[in-house]
């Protein structure tokens, strides 16, 4: 039996600033380690470097600013057409800085993904590297988790790990959540693409279990 591409899991990624997460879902798709279609990205920036990444990598790219619409749920009714455009089975959310109106979750429920840089459930919201050296963290990280309506409050499906240094300061941490950012996204929406988890009673399902708790990268390695 022979696969066309339109069998794939279509995708479709927002961003609004420098896409790296981004990359490294279209390096692992050129490397034959995504069995999926990038099919958009959709930036609510005109300026995001990302959008130079997909399309160098051949991927349609859409651009919808919010700050031409006069309120959230107009932007993101809008925003919700042209991403069903694409006909998309998982939306990976890659650094875009909106908050979603609960109208935008519900829609995509149990098929959209966020990456968040901090180990969730503590700081959620911004800045979240100058607060984990403010409070003498000795661990950072970041964390994968499926979309609900509570912001970055939905259920985890894994987190990477980090260790603060003395002589760390944000830029750096950034620098290190980065590198596992780039590990773990590609890493977890190739396992939504091979049917691998799922959402199911609001708890994300990994290979017929149940997580109970975050995978952790480092039980995987
Ligand atoms: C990442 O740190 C991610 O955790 C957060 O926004 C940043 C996006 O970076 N949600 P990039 O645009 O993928 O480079």
């Amino acid at each position: 039996m022979t696969t066309s591409s339109s069998d794939k899991l279509r995708i479709v990624v927002l961003i609004s600033g420098s896409g790296t997460n981004l990359q490294a879902l279209i390096d692992a798709r050129d490397k034959g380690e995504l069995p999926a279609e990038l099919t958009a990205v959709i930036s609510n920036r005109p300026e995001a470097v990302g959008l130079q990444r997909a399309a160098q990598a051949g991927i349609e790219t859409d651009v919808l600013d919010h700050k031409q619409f006069p309120d959230r749920i107009s932007f993101d009714r809008q925003l919700m057409q042209v991403i069903d455009k694409h006909q998309p089975g998982l939306v990976v959310l890659a650094g875009y800085m909106r908050i979603l109106s609960d109208e935008f979750v519900r829609h995509y429920t149990g098929r959209m993904l966020n990456i968040h840089p901090s180990l969730l459930p503590k700081y959620k919201g911004l800045n979240t590297h100058q607060r984990a050296l403010e409070s003498g963290d000795r661990i950072h990280g970041c964390s994968i988790h499926f979309v609900t309506e509570t912001l970055d409050g939905g259920p985890v499906i894994i987190q990477a790990g980090v260790t603060i240094d003395a002589d760390d300061d944000a830029a750096s941490l950034a620098r290190k959540v980065q590198q596992q950012e780039h590990i773990i996204y590609p890493m977890v929406v190739r396992w939504f693409a091979e049917g691998r988890l799922s959402l199911q009673n609001d708890q994300p399902v990994f290979d017929q279990q149940v997580l109970e708790s975050p995978i952790q990268l480092s039980e995987l390695s």
